[in-house]
């Protein structure tokens, strides 16, 4: 059977293509997500998207992962800086991940600066705009396979 992954997106990137464009660019989520259902199927890996302006069903998503996914992708947006739950919730599930974010969170403000959910993931890919997801996916089927 193929293996799945698990695209998971936080809150306001459901806004991408007219949010912030001077940061976060033109593209839509929906774009992201097709790029990567191309790049899924090239590879021979099935691929979901979840998307949610709430903590708690992120937190929800990731705790039923590993009954359906071998490993996540996740944008955690605002709740990099502030969740302990999703951290938790990443080290909980004990499948590989990786955080990816669209602007370099390093270069802006400070609050910025530290990612709560980081050490809970393999690695992180920041600031290359939509191509982060698409190096964070190719990082995390990298590890999925060795
Ligand atoms: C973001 C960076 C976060 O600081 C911000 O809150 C976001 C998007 C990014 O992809 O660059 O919503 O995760």
């Amino acid at each position: 059977m193929a293996k799945k992954i698990l695209i998971l997106n936080g809150p306001n990137l459901n806004l991408l293509g007219t949010r912030e464009k001077q940061i976060y660019g033109e593209v839509s989520l929906s774009k992201i997500n097709e790029d990567l259902k191309r790049l899924a199927q090239e590879k021979g890996v099935e691929i979901a998207f979840f998307q949610s302006n709430h903590e708690g069903e992120i937190v929800d998503k990731i705790g039923e992962a590993s009954k359906e996914f071998s490993g996540i992708l996740i944008n955690p947006a605002a709740y990099t800086h502030t969740s302990i739950a999703i951290r938790d919730a990443l080290l909980a599930v004990n499948l590989p991940c990786v955080e990816v974010h669209i602007s370099n969170i390093y270069k802006r403000e400070e609050f910025r600066h530290h990612s709560m959910t980081a050490p809970a993931c393999a690695g992180q890919v920041t600031g290359f705009g939509k191509e982060s997801y698409i190096l964070g996916f190719l990082g995390l089927l990298n590890l999925i396979n060795s």
